[in-house]
């Protein structure tokens, strides 16, 4: 038997952390997409990473349960990534609140019953969500403390009160860093640790469906103006989670970190204004 991770979502920001803390360990991968779980399996398999592909669907309970179950069969679940989701130029307002708010929301709360004690996880939100106006602090209770078959009951999240799929993905990401919190209370209870980590403009496929979408000049503008002024990578988003998810962040739960170039300062404070 071998520490297991259990890492959701097969793109570039997921390969970069399993790749940098997920030697030695038996690294399960699950993707809605079987093609992409297999090509990452076989990159990191390659260069002596233990990975093993799942076809697996972040919106649905019981194929989360399903891969839980698999990946147990290897031993226990010591980490978890989660960095699956659709982007708001990939997919209707449905399913962005189906898959990045409530897929991450039964993510987190089935992997919180299944995770070994002193395990750790990280979750990928967005810069999106630091970007969209204040919610009251009951709406940000909604968000935190819903149970999960609830939340998209929620006046809130009802599709006629959501402008478009930006807005859709920005109230999920603001869901992912508040269903963290809650969440960190009770993986607490094991001494275990959950975190987000909200990117910004990081170059992966589904930024290149931005950039080539509707509102591909604007996410342009803003990395050529932010304080960095530059996108960032994925590895740069595994820099933080090394941090979060090692002994050095040991004290570290229940929190969102940044890490966006300085576009969310300019956007509130800079000349961005977006
Ligand atoms: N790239 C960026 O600029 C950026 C910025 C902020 C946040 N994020 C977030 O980072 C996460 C990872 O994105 P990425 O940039 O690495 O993209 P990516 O396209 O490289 O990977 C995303 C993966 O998620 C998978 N996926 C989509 N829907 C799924 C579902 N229902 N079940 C299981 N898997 C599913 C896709 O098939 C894909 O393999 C996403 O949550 C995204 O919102 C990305």
């Amino acid at each position: 038997m071998k520490n297991v991770m259990l890492l959701t979502g097969a793109g570039q920001i997921g390969m970069a952390i399993a790749r940098r803390m997920g030697y030695g360990m038996k690294i399960v991968i699950g993707d809605k997409k079987r093609e992409n779980a297999q090509v990452v399996a076989k990159i990191m398999n390659d260069a002596g990473f233990d990975a093993v592909p799942e076809e697996m669907d972040l919106s649905d309970r019981s194929s989360i349960r399903s891969i839980i179950a698999k990946a147990q069969k290897y031993g226990d679940i010591s980490m978890m990534v989660n960095a699956a989701g659709v982007s708001p130029s990939q997919a209707p307002i449905e399913a962005i609140l189906k898959v990045d708010l409530y897929g991450t929301a039964v993510l987190l709360e089935e992997v919180g019953g299944a995770i070994a004690p002193g395990g750790v996880g990280v979750t990928i939100s967005s810069q999106s969500g630091h970007r969209m106006k204040q919610l009251t602090p009951e709406e940000d209770e909604q968000l935190a403390c819903t149970p999960t078959e609830k939340l998209l009951e929620l006046p809130l999240l009802r599709p006629e009160n959501i402008r478009d799929t930006l807005h859709a993905y920005q109230l999920a990401k603001r869901c992912n860093e508040k269903r963290v919190m809650a969440e960190s209370v009770r993986w607490g209870e094991k001494r275990a640790r959950i975190n987000s980590i909200s990117p910004g403009i990081i170059v992966t496929p589904l930024a290149m469906d931005e950039l080539n979408g509707p509102r591909g000049d604007f996410y342009r503008n803003m990395f050529a103006k932010c304080p960095a002024g530059r996108p960032g990578t994925a590895d740069e988003v595994a820099n933080v989670a090394e941090l979060l998810m090692s002994a050095k962040g040991a004290f570290i739960t229940g929190a969102d970190f940044l890490i966006d170039g300085g576009t969310t300062a300019s956007c509130f404070y800079g000349p961005l204004k977006c």
